[in-house]
């Protein structure tokens, strides 16, 4: 069986890391990866591959930055010749990015059966662009395996079979317990004993200035109790920089992005994280770490519901209000929602075994 995986997004490499992993184990199985250079940037790329012990990509398509539809028509049109030409039994595509929609419109184009990891996440929100990604990519894809069983009702609504939807639990957990035992030996020497962790890069969030300006403010006070680490993605970066906010008279601590170990040794020892990441709500939970969101909703509820993320909105006073709970050592409690246990790729390499995948091909041909 000829299996080709789709990644381009730093999100991406963790979900497929154990997937990867879980199929080299098995016999018959020829894996080819494909990169398709949304994220190029050593940082936010090939320190992932390292890391994670993932091979150097087979095929990058190298499409760089642009607009929503330039990205997307790039992956599209370089994408299209490889399917063609390799005929796949079948591709994987991961989590939610532009590459995961690109790679599954050629694929259902072409008849061939695509499944979609990370499938059935839901904010509600279609400003966002991951939301259109994700109901579209869930629209044509065969096979589609979620992390929590919101992701299944939400399919359900959607008219999904259910014969195609597998519960399966959460990859980036995967990654996460298989990577623990790493981070904790990184001596985290350079951390304080006590700080927040900050990422933030969604639009929503660092395209606005004001509302950029008004966090990055709060944050600074915030510092004056507690250190606060903010490794800067690109995105967030370019924004800084254009609108001249280099945080100055703030008392935060930028860095660049940090490689995944080193951010999970951060992660793992932190008071509270402030974040706007969609992975990062599942790893705190996980891990019981206090986590506040500045979003209006989360695609990941479960989360909230049974876990320690708190939607904190785009609200200064919520924050503080939240911050100081943490501080004061009222933190939110939580419990590590089911099926996050660290074999989740194991369930997919048994859905697949069970799968014929000529069943899927001869589905999409009629
Ligand atoms: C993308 C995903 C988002 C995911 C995030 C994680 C989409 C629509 N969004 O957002 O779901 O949470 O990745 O990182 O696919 N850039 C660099 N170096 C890089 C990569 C990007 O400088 O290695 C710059 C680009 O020039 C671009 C900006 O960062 O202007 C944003 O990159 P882009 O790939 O468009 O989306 P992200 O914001 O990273």
């Amino acid at each position: 069986m000829n299996i080709h995986h789709v990644v381009g997004a730093r999100p991406n490499f963790m979900k497929l890391a154990p997937v990867y992993r879980a199929l080299s184990e098995c016999d018959g199985i020829r894996q080819t990866l494909v990169h398709t250079g949304q994220h190029y940037d050593f940082n936010m790329s090939d320190v992932f591959f390292q890391q994670l012990g993932l091979p150097a990509p087979d095929i990058n398509l190298q499409v760089g930055s642009g607009s929503h539809a330039q990205q997307t028509a790039q992956i599209i049109s370089r994408f299209e010749p490889i399917v063609a030409d390799h005929k796949p039994d079948l591709v994987l595509v991961y989590g939610d990015v532009n590459s995961t929609v690109a790679a599954a419109l050629v694929c259902a184009k072409l008849h061939v059966p695509v499944g979609h990891v990370e499938a059935g996440l839901r904010s509600f929100d279609r400003t966002m662009p991951e939301e259109i990604n994700r109901v579209v990519t869930d629209q044509i894809s065969d096979l589609l395996f979620t992390p929590s069983s919101d992701g299944n009702d939400n399919l359900a609504r959607e008219g999904v079979a259910a014969e195609k939807v597998h519960l399966v639990g959460n990859v980036m957990i995967d990654t996460l317990v298989e990577m623990l035992p790493r981070a904790a030996e990184l001596a985290a020497t350079n951390a304080p004993s006590r700080y927040a962790l900050v990422t933030l890069h969604r639009p929503s969030n660092v395209d606005d200035v004001v509302w950029l300006e008004q966090v990055l403010r709060e944050l600074s006070e915030i510092s004056a109790e507690l250190p606060v680490l903010f490794p800067v993605h690109p995105r967030t970066r370019q924004r800084l920089n254009s609108a001249a906010l280099n945080a100055r008279g703030c008392r935060l601590h930028l860095m660049d992005p940090l490689p995944y170990l080193d951010f999970l040794a951060l992660l793992t020892r932190a008071t509270v994280v402030i974040t706007d990441s969609g992975g990062i709500q599942e790893e705190t939970t996980f891990l019981g770490i206090p986590c506040l969101t500045v979003r209006e909703n989360t695609e990941r509820p479960i989360t909230a519901e049974m876990g320690t993320n708190i939607l904190v909105g785009r609200s200064i006073p919520h924050i503080r209000r939240e911050v100081q709970k943490v501080l004061s050592g009222e933190s939110k409690a939580g419990k590590i929602p089911p099926l996050w246990d660290g074999h989740a790729a194991e369930r997919i390499v048994k859905v697949l075994a069970g799968t014929r995948v000529m069943a899927l091909q001869a589905g999409r041909a009629q």
